[in-house]
């Protein structure tokens, strides 16, 4: 690995793009111009749940609040959050997030998406369920998204190929016969979006990081809502997963930690992965 200097150094160009800025992102957003982002992906920390290098409080609802200034009308900001469980209650923290980033930052809430993790563990746990999902909240600025492609996210149909036919239910309670039609070999995909966790991606130098998330899911909202060109930021990038997914889509990006070894990592990862052929990801279908 690259000395922490050497890699942050690589990879910071105070005002450019493409680059990993080290700090903590609630001061550097600050120096973003107003409205510059299309898209922000990112996983913030959430109740204590992983035990990262060093203990970090955001402002979860300041940091609201900035990336709302430095995103496009039409952006999309989509956050992969989870709740924490204590005493068999859970935290609520999704839920208060979105509320919060709704009613006070000026956001709001396009759509959330679950993201079913395959691999995860906790089949141990003996008084409650194994939980095997995380939420996408997906905060929209203004009217409508102004990127919305959902071609790259489509799934198979299940029923490919065969006559669709029977009846549809009106909103009056009645029935309407329905013209018979072969069902498409894709349709579009439904709210439940499904990954193997990064532990299956044998990528060593990510998995020095103790909590990323898939590279596919990263990928699979950079193509849906923004285009070649746009700017792609992660305010928590850790190893640097939407960063280097971005650059592989031809999108710029700015990723930003605030610590110097999850920096280091990002920026080794750029390195290395941009200079190699597409990885074979290791997604399952997404659900619909
Ligand atoms: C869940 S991890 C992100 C992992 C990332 N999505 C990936 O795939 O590698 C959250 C990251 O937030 C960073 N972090 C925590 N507080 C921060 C702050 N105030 N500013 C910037 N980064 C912060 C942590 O260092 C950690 O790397």
């Amino acid at each position: 690995m690259a000395s922490v200097a050497e890699a942050v150094k690589i990879h910071s160009e105070p005002k450019a793009a493409n680059g990993i800025r080290q700090g903590d992102c609630l001061s550097l957003l600050q120096s973003l111009d107003d409205e510059s982002v299309d898209l922000t992906v990112f996983s913030p920390p959430y109740d204590s749940i992983r035990d990262y290098n060093g203990e970090w409080a955001v402002d979860l609802s300041l940091l609201g609040s900035r990336l709302f200034r430095v995103t496009k009308q039409g952006g999309i900001c989509a956050v992969v959050i989870g709740d924490g469980t204590k005493d068999f209650a859970k935290s609520l923290t999704t839920f208060s997030l979105a509320v919060d980033w709704c009613r006070e930052a000026g956001w709001r809430l396009f759509e959330c998406c679950i993201y079913r993790r395959d691999g995860n563990p906790g089949a141990w746990w003996s008084r409650r369920f194994r939980v095997d999902h995380e939420y996408i909240l997906l905060f929209l600025k203004g009217k409508k998204p102004e990127k919305f492609d959902k071609t790259p996210l489509m799934v198979p149909s299940k029923h490919a190929g065969k006559i669709y036919t029977g009846t549809d239910r009106l909103t009056s309670g009645g029935f309407k016969r329905i013209k018979p039609k072969p069902v498409n070999a894709m349709k579009c995909r439904g709210t439940i979006w499904r990954y193997a966790t990064s532990n299956t991606e044998s990528n060593k130098l990510k998995l020095q990081h103790p909590a990323t998330f898939p590279d596919k899911l990263a990928e699979d909202l950079i193509l849906c809502f923004s285009d070649a060109g746009d700017l792609v930021l992660d305010p928590m990038c850790g190893s640097g997963t939407t960063c280097v997914m971005a650059a592989k889509n031809g999108r710029e990006y700015i990723g930003m930690d605030i610590s110097p070894e999850y920096c280091a990592i990002a920026g080794e990862r750029l390195a290395k992965e941009l200079s190699q052929p597409a990885l074979s990801l290791s997604a399952a279908p997404g659900g619909g």
